[in-house]
């Protein structure tokens, strides 16, 4: 089997992927989004997409490429974890937003920014919406990079304009979003991994304070604490349902339970993970399995058809010589 990983800057976790693939005898080469011609991938029984959403800040024309390359590819049958489609919602919090919503399914009310010359109206609509606290955020982020959380009017107006100023600098360029805050009703989140359409794991952590005394935000580059957590059925099946809305095969969501239930604040399809977490490794592993098994599907499937195709010439042959 062959695998290419699709990435940006090398991180940690990807050489640790390869070499989890590399275990199951897969070829695995590597390509960087900066310098591939989709071409270069067709013959790969993978292609998986470590491109984070992280890169936003510093390479957004990569993200775009991702998508396109990805599309391409779909088009020509090759299999690509995440798809393009699931890479979109992982690129744009607000897509992610209207597929979960258009699908019922229990996600924070989101409105879009995606220009600074009309942005007061889409402020005073959130504010007659939602009232406070809002959480405003970038449109494509990752690791809580620029996710804060206003009480009033003005430091949400001053807290965008400096939103704008610093994506201006660093180029970036895909908009913002403003949120409902949702309430928990425990003092951490849950993060649900699942792998075409089965759960694989789920853990807690802490939530940790920004732009507040109270703890709201749960992130592990932020000092989130991570611990053994079984979620219930319930949190399960909105993990699971939610990938399957937007065609996520392999992601991890982050679910925060409320006095309404369980509310999904983000799938995360190409999640960072630490080398130095026994659990990240144990939980890396289970997704090599899993993908794994999945290209093997295809594979086993010819076998078994063949293998009904032998045995029905082997009992037509029976049938004929019982006959003679
Ligand atoms: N609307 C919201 N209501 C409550 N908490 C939120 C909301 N949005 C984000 N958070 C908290 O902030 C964390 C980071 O936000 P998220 O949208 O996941 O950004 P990132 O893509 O940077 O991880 C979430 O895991 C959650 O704990
Ligand atoms: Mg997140």
């Amino acid at each position: 089997m062959k695998i290419a990983i699709l990435h940006h800057d090398v991180e940690s976790p990807e050489g640790y992927f390869a070499k989890l693939f590399r275990e199951y005898s897969c070829d695995v080469d590597f390509f960087d989004i900066r310098a591939v011609c989709w071409e270069e991938l067709i013959s790969y029984d993978l292609v998986f997409n470590r491109v984070y959403s992280s890169v936003a800040p510093r390479d957004f024309e990569s993200l775009e490429k991702t998508i396109e390359i990805l599309k391409k590819l779909e088009n020509v049958g090759t299999l690509c974890v995440n798809s393009s489609s699931a890479s979109l919602v992982d690129y744009s919090k607000y897509e992610l937003y209207k597929a979960l919503s258009n699908n019922d399914i229990f996600t924070p009310e989101t409105i879009l920014i995606d220009s600074k010359k009309d942005f007061l109206t889409s402020v005073d609509k959130a504010i007659g919406l939602f009232g406070f606290p809002i959480v405003a955020k970038r449109n494509c982020g990752g690791k809580s990079y620029e996710v804060y959380r206003v009480n009033s009017r003005e430091k949400l107006i001053k807290k965008l304009k400096d939103m704008f100023s610093v994506a201006d600098k660093e180029g970036y360029k895909s908009g913002f979003i403003l949120q409902e805050f949702i309430k928990a009703n425990r003092s951490h989140d849950c993060r649900i991994g699942v792998v075409d359409g089965k759960f694989l794991f789920a853990y807690s952590r802490t939530f940790v304070s920004r732009d507040s005394n109270d703890k709201w935000i749960a992130s592990t580059s932020n000092g989130s604490i991570e611990n053994n957590f079984e979620p219930t059925r319930e949190e399960i099946e909105l993990a699971i349902k939610a990938k399957e809305v937007t065609n996520v095969m392999y992601g991890e969501s982050d679910v925060i339970m409320t006095d309404k239930g369980p509310c999904l604040i983000e799938i995360n399809p190409s999640p960072g993970y630490f080398l130095d977490s026994l659990d990240d490794l144990e939980r890396m592993k289970m997704i090599v399995d899993s993908l794994v098994k999945k290209i093997k599907q295809p594979i086993i499937s010819i076998v078994l058809e063949e293998n009904e195709e032998i045995a029905s010439i082997v009992s037509e042959e029976e049938i004929l010589s019982t006959a003679n």
